[in-house]
């Protein structure tokens, strides 16, 4: 059994090769990686390599090589990019590893997609899988695109895919969101409370989405579906309450009207590109912080029977103690 991990230094791709440790030798698990060097904490699981880069055809049809079980979890979802680098990173390399995985003749794709593909202007009920998929940005769309590319070449060469739909992914590892949350309350930053910070936001533990990964891939009745997961339903202002409990430290809440937020929102994306830093607030995250968005994850549980374990509280204090241990905060 050979298996093949993209996106191995994200947070979700570490757990996901620690949970496939569990079942698989270190031998079998090859990372996708396409720095200079692998990450240390990535060569200390005892796992194989392989260089490759999602835009880089040859490299990809290198990596799956004897692959049975492709894992796909790279994909760009930060703040800021130019338009196009969310179409090449997930849209076209979804594209260019699915010809890979076919020439290769791999048995296996299972994909992380993003409950973003409903967009954000979502009517107050849980949505389900088959609501109608209307991204709001580019990186929402690529998403979209991606997960179509997944089924129609499955469908099209007869092979086993399933996608996974996160929120936020939260948890321990999380370079990403979690470092920005809790400097807000470490660093007592004014919090802006776009419309009492009432809406609605749901997220899952790295943890549980890998289980759920695993799972996925192991359940025939998976095969051609995407189930949307959800660790907790909370709102906004819960979450920065339940950070300033963990950190013993009171939220500084400001109460701010929605077109300000948005005129500092794209101040921030100005800043960012001059300093070429990923700025804390853009006006993608004041849209996704006023879009309340409930999603029903039952069709999970009844096709692949997981229930998830972290609750909102051990996800922020599994986050809060790794961003203490890597000197995030
Ligand atoms: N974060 C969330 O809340 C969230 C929610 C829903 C879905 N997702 C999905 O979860 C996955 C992981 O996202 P994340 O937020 O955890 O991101 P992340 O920490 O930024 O990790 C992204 C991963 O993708 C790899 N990658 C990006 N572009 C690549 C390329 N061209 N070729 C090869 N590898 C590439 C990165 O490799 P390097 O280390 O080399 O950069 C990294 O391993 C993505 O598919 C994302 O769409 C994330």
């Amino acid at each position: 059994m050979k298996i093949l991990v993209t996106g191995g230094t994200s947070g979700i791709g570490y757990f996901t090769i620690k949970e496939l440790l569990k079942k698989y030798d270190g031998k079998e698990i090859f990372a996708l990686y396409r720095s200079k060097e692998p990450q240390k904490e990535l060569v200390d699981l005892g796992i194989e390599f392989v260089k490759g880069d999602l835009t880089d055809q040859a490299s990809l049809d290198k990596a799956c090589d004897g692959v049975d079980i492709v894992y796909h979890i790279a994909g760009d979802a930060r703040e800021n990019l130019p338009t196009q680098m969310y179409y090449d990173a997930n849209h076209v390399g979804t594209k260019n590893l699915l010809e890979s995985f076919v020439k290769n003749k791999c048995k296996k794709f299972i994909f992380v997609s993003s409950v973003g593909i409903y967009g954000y202007k979502l009517p107050p009920y849980p949505i389900k899988e088959t609501h109608p998929k209307k991204g709001d940005n580019a990186y929402q769309t690529s998403k979209w695109l991606a997960e179509q590319e997944v089924f129609k070449y499955s469908k099209k060469h007869g092979f086993f895919a399933t996608a996974l739909r996160p929120n936020y992914i939260l948890g321990p590892r999380d370079r990403q969101l979690a470092p920005k949350l809790f400097e807000y309350i470490l660093k007592d930053k004014k919090i802006p409370l776009i419309k009492g910070g009432k809406a609605i936001m749901s997220l899952v533990h790295h943890k549980d989405l890998a289980k759920a990964l695993i799972m996925c891939g192991e359940e025939e009745k998976a095969n051609g579906e995407a189930f949307n997961i959800v660790g907790a339903t909370t709102t906004v202002k819960a979450v920065f309450e339940k950070i300033g409990a963990i950190c013993e430290k009171k939220p500084n809440f400001m109460r701010i009207n929605y077109q300000l937020a948005y005129t500092v929102g794209l101040l921030g994306e100005a800043i960012g590109k001059i300093t070429r830093k990923e700025p804390s607030i853009t006006r993608r995250r004041i849209t996704r912080f006023v879009a309340s968005r409930r999603y029903d994850s039952s069709k999970l549980e009844e096709v692949v029977g997981f229930k998830p374990k972290y609750d909102l509280q051990k996800t922020l204090e599994d986050a809060y103690e790794w961003l203490q241990e890597a000197n995030l905060v």
